[in-house]
C-alpha cells in the first residue's frame, strides 16, 4: 500500500512523516504494543514513536520486524524514533544506551534519537546535574557511528534549545513537546521553526482524550457544540479535527492508540482542510493546560517548565 502521509523536511535534508504512531501507555496487556504497531503499519503509518522509558522497545521492534518480514514495508520506508532516558545522560552512556535500544528492537539503526528531557537523574532518582551539552556530545557520536540518522530533543524550553543550538556540532532537527488545542504554544512553535527545529506534537489529542478525574471541568472541548458542528461538517471526529489543526500549523503529530479503528482514524486527515476561521475556532480552546507537567521532576535544576 502506498502511504498517503505527507512528510516534513528536516534541517539535515532527511524527511519525516507528518503523522506517527505514539506508543506510550501506563498499562498494557502483553502483545498490545506489537499489535498496535502492526495495525499502524497496515493502516499506512510509516513513523513510530517510542522511548526506552516506555519499556516496549522489544514489542515495538517485533511489530516492525513482522511487517518487514511479511513484505508490507521495507526498513527504509519506516521512520523509527526512540529516546534516551534521564538516567543515561553522561556522555559515555549515550552510545551504549542506544545500542541497548537497538538490540531490543532488533534493528541496526533508528531514524531519530531524542534526549527525552533536559534534566538527568541518578540511580536514587535525584538530580544528577549532568549538563545536556555533555549528553549532546554522546548524541552526536550516535550519528557518527551510523546508529541514529538524526538526533533531536524533547521537552527543552526556549533557553535550553537556544543554548544547545549555540553549542553543538550536529544541530537538533526536532523538539518534541506537548501541543494540542488546549495548549497551543504559538510562541514556542514559532521559535522552533525560526531556528529550523521541527516542533513535534506529543499528547496531540490533549483534553479530548484525557480521562483523568483531575482534568474534569477543563475538558469542555469534549462537549463544546461549535466544535461538534465543525466535526460534523467534515464527517470527522473531534480527535481528527485536533490532529488536522496541528498538521495545518505545520506540526507533525504522534497520536497513540491501542484501538484498531482509532489507529486508522488518526491517520485519516488528508481529505479535508480547515478554513482560517475554523483554525481560529480550534485555537480558541487554548487554556495553556499541560496534560504532562512531569511534576515528579519539578525540583530538578533543568526542569523545563519552571517559568510557567
Ligand atoms: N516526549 C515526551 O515526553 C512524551 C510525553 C508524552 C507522550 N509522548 C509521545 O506522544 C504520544 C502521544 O501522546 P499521548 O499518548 O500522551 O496522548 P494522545 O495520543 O493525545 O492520546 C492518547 C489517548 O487517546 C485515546 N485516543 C486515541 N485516538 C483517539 C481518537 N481518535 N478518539 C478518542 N480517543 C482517542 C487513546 O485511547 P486508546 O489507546 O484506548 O485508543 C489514549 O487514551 C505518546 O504515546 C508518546 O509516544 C512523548
Amino acid at each position: 500500500m502506498v502511504s498517503k502521509v505527507l512528510n516534513v523536511k528536516l534541517s539535515n535534508g532527511r524527511e519525516m512523516p507528518m503523522v506517527g504512531l505514539g506508543t506510550y501507555a501506563r498499562k498494557a496487556d502483553p502483545g498490545q504494543f506489537r499489535q498496535a504497531v502492526e495495525w499502524g503499519i497496515e493502516a499506512g503509518y510509516r513513523h513510530i514513536d517510542t522511548a526506552s522509558f516506555y519499556d516496549n522497545e522489544e514489542e515495538v521492534g517485533e511489530g516492525i520486524n513482522n511487517k518487514i518480514k511479511d513484505g508490507t514495508v521495507t526498513r527504509d520506508q519506516l521512520f523509527v524514533t526512540t529516546k534516551i532516558w534521564n538516567d543515561r545522560h553522561a556522555e559515555g552512556q549515550v552510545v551504549p544506551s542506544l545500542k541497548e535500544s537497538l538490540a531490543r528492537f532488533k534493528l541496526d539503526y533508528v531514524d531519530l534519537y531524542l534526549v527525552h528531557w533536559p534534566f538527568s537523574v541518578n540511580d536514587k532518582g535525584e538530580d544528577a546535574n549532568i549538563d545536556y551539552l555533555e549528553t549532546w556530545r554522546g548524541m552526536e557520536q550516535t550519528v557518527q557511528l551510523g546508529l541514529a540518522r538524526s538526533i533531536g530533543v524533547s521537552n527543552f524550553n526556549e533557553e535550553q534549545l537556544e543554548r544547545l543550538l549555540n553549542n553543538c556540532t550536529i544541530k537538533p532537527v526536532i523538539n518534541q513537546f506537548e501541543v494540542n488545542p488546549t495548549l497551543t504554544q504559538h510562541k514556542w512553535v514559532d521559535f522552533c521553526k525560526q531556528h529550523a527545529v521541527v516542533p513535534v506534537a506529543y499528547t496531540p489529542l490533549g483534553l479530548i482524550s484525557e480521562a483523568r478525574p483531575e482534568f474534569i471541568g477543563k475538558d469542555v472541548i469534549k462537549t463544546d457544540p461549535k466544535l461538534g458542528a465543525l466535526a460534523d461538517k467534515y464527517g470527522k471526529t473531534r480527535a481528527q479535527i485536533a490532529l488536522r489543526y496541528l498538521i495545518q500549523r505545520g506540526i507533525p503529530v504522534i497520536p497513540k492508540s491501542f484501538t484498531k479503528s482509532r489507529i486508522a482514524e488518526n491517520l485519516n486527515l488528508f481529505d479535508f482542510e480547515l478554513t482560517d476561521s475554523e483554525m481560529a475556532l480550534v485555537d480558541s480552546f487554548n487554556i495553556n493546560h499541560r496534560c504532562v507537567p512531569a511534576n515528579a521532576f519539578k525540583g530538578m535544576k533543568n526542569y523545563p517548565f519552571k517559568n510557567e
